[in-house]
C-alpha cells in the first residue's frame, strides 16, 4: 500500500504525459518501407552498421525470436543511441520473418542510463555515503 501511494503521483504524471499518444502514433505512423526496408543492403542500425539483410538472415537461419536476442548476434541496438533509431525497424523485420506481429515480437529491454552519459558527467555527480562505501575498503 505504501509503494502504491508513492507511485500514485508518478503514475498520474505518466498518464498525463501519454494522453494522446495513440493518436500521435496513428497520425505519424512511419512508412512501411521505413519500418521494413525491401532492399537487403539498407543499413538499419547505423551505430553498429547492421543491414536489413543481416537481420532477416539471422532471424531466419538462427530462429531469433526478438530484438534482445538479435543484439547478441549482431549488436544492433547496442550502439550509442541504444536502439532509438533502429528499434522499430529491427522489430518489424524480425516480426515479418517470423510471420508474427510486432507486439508479439517485443521491443528492446530498456535499461538505465536511458540516454548516453559521459564519464565526466558521472564523475561530476555529488558523492553519496553509499557511493563512497562502494569503493572504500
Ligand atoms: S542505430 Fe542501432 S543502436 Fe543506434
Amino acid at each position: 500500500a505504501e509503494r502504491d501511494a508513492h507511485a500514485a503521483p508518478i503514475r498520474a504524471e505518466l498518464a498525463r504525459s501519454l494522453r494522446g499518444r495513440r493518436f500521435l502514433d496513428l497520425l505519424y505512423r512511419p512508412a512501411p518501407q521505413f519500418l521494413a526496408p525491401p532492399a537487403d543492403e539498407t543499413i538499419v542500425c547505423r551505430c553498429e552498421e547492421v543491414t536489413a539483410g543481416q537481420i532477416r538472415d539471422t532471424a531466419r537461419r538462427l530462429g531469433v525470436t526478438g530484438p534482445n536476442q538479435m543484439k547478441a548476434f549482431l549488436r544492433c541496438g547496442m550502439g550509442p543511441c541504444q536502439g532509438r533509431l533502429c528499434g522499430p525497424t529491427v522489430v518489424e523485420l524480425i516480426a515479418q520473418e517470423r510471420g508474427v506481429s510486432a507486439e508479439e515480437t517485443g521491443y528492446y529491454r530498456l535499461r538505465p542510463p536511458v540516454k548516453p552519459v559521459t564519464l565526466s558527467e558521472l564523475a561530476a555527480l555529488p558523492p553519496t555515503d553509499a557511493a563512497v562505501k562502494a569503493v572504500v575498503r
